[in-house]
């Protein structure tokens, strides 16, 4: 029997590799403000809320804004970021995530989304996925960001699934406390050296299948 009754997905570099987009995005915004960041840097931004990326992008140019004048470079930022995923196809699906939520739903387990984005619905409806979940909690409905457990929590309470019956699929570090500090098993998508709070590290969810998750229940107490 398996005791994970459902799977809780983050959306930027679980399902869809949305992360290159928002680096252009935020690049463009730091270029026009006079300074540039590294793909390294990049990597900070994962997870993190649009005010907060903003927050640290600025840190890194060593420049001091008022809230008025954030609220206008998150807006434009967030413009050039819609124009991008305007033009998303189907087939930036990661691979192996469509099949792997859709075996998930044929072996009756609950399936969500659990995302900082204020954009997930536009997301999911342009590569086609908005019918694999049973779920979408995202950055319009929850107020405290990862690593706080809101997000998921929320996911769960809306499938009526008690957290410890939840697996959460994330790939950036502030996501998998997030898991944890909801009391949930977590899979790392992407590298063990990086991901160390996961129960669990795959590099895509194309290296999930139904036995790694019926494992991933024997841990639960
Ligand atoms: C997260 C991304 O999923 O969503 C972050 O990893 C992003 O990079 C955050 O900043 C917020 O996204 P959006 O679409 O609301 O600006
Ligand atoms: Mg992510």
């Amino acid at each position: 029997m398996n005791l994970i009754q459902a799977c809780i997905f983050d959306l930027d570099g679980v399902i869809v590799d949305t992360a290159v987009y928002h680096y252009q995005a935020w690049k463009r915004l730091a270029n026009e403000l006079g300074f540039d960041f590294t793909e390294e840097d990049n990597e900070k931004l994962k997870g993190v809320s649009r005010m907060a990326s903003l927050d640290l992008i600025l840190q890194w140019g060593g420049l001091t804004k008022t809230h008025a004048e954030k609220e206008v470079l998150a807006t434009l930022k967030n413009t050039w970021y819609v124009d991008m995923i305007a033009k998303m196809t189907p087939a930036e699906v990661l691979p192996g995530a469509r099949e792997f939520v859709e075996s998930c739903k044929a072996s009756g387990i609950k399936t969500a989304l659990g995302s900082a984005s204020k954009n997930s619905e536009t997301i999911l409806a342009k590569v086609g996925i908005s019918h694999l979940f049973d779920v979408v909690i995202d950055g319009n409905k929850v107020s405290k960001p990862k690593p706080d457990p809101e997000v998921f929590l929320k996911g769960a309470e809306e499938l009526h699934i008690a957290a410890r019956n939840c697996v959460v699929f994330e790939d950036a570090i502030a996501g998998l406390e997030a898991a944890k500090n909801a009391g949930m098993l977590a899979v790392g998508i992407g590298s063990p050296k990086t991901l160390i709070q996961a129960d669990l590290v795959v590099s895509g969810l194309d290296q999930m299948d139904s036995k790694k998750l019926i494992d991933l229940g024997l841990l639960i107490q």
